[in-house]
């Protein structure tokens, strides 16, 4: 059986991955939209990912016992100012969700649910290594500034940057 309490906050999980999955999609659409195609791929797949951490969780509430809700998800920023602005975004909604992901944790340390605390580990993991694949990026466009060449090469290398970082 799962607490209620812990079945509320895992469906806020459910949600914000949720979010998280449609603030890439739109933001890869932009990219696309504005002729990066290569931060366009790096969000599409994001998007994909996000979309995965969602449906594990569904199946888990419900494997669980508790019973997963489908969520309305929030409307996403769909106009950005830059590449910069996109991935400040990506920084801010990575932060988000890991703020939650510790309050899920920390709710499971409180009521003694070691279990669910074990499955959350994966999502800790996770957190910590989107937040270092954007703090990255964003050191990344702060050296590259307003340099259009290196913008282009920016866009051009994303695809295999993300790659490189997620098989650490
Ligand atoms: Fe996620
Ligand atoms: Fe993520």
């Amino acid at each position: 059986m799962i607490h209620s309490e812990i079945e509320t906050l895992l469906n806020n999980q459910i949600k914000l991955e949720g979010n998280a999955s449609m603030q890439y999609l739109s933001m890869a659409s932009w990219a696309e939209a504005n002729g990066f195609n290569g931060v366009a791929t790096f969000f599409y797949n994001q998007a994909e990912e996000e979309r995965m951490h969602m449906i594990k969780l569904i199946k888990f509430v419900n494997e669980r016992g508790g019973q997963a809700i489908i969520p309305v998800l929030d409307q996403v920023l769909k106009d950005f100012k830059s590449i910069n602005d996109v991935f400040e975004t990506f920084l801010t909604s990575e932060e988000k969700v890991t703020n939650h992901v510790n309050q899920v944790v920390y709710q499971c340390l409180q009521l003694k649910d070691y279990t669910i605390h074990n499955f959350m580990q994966w999502y800790v993991s996770e957190q910590l290594e989107e937040e270092t694949l954007a703090r990255t990026i964003l050191d990344k466009l702060k050296i590259i500034g307003n340099d259009k060449g290196g913008l282009y090469q920016f866009d051009k290398d994303i695809e295999t940057f993300s790659v490189e970082v997620d098989n650490e």
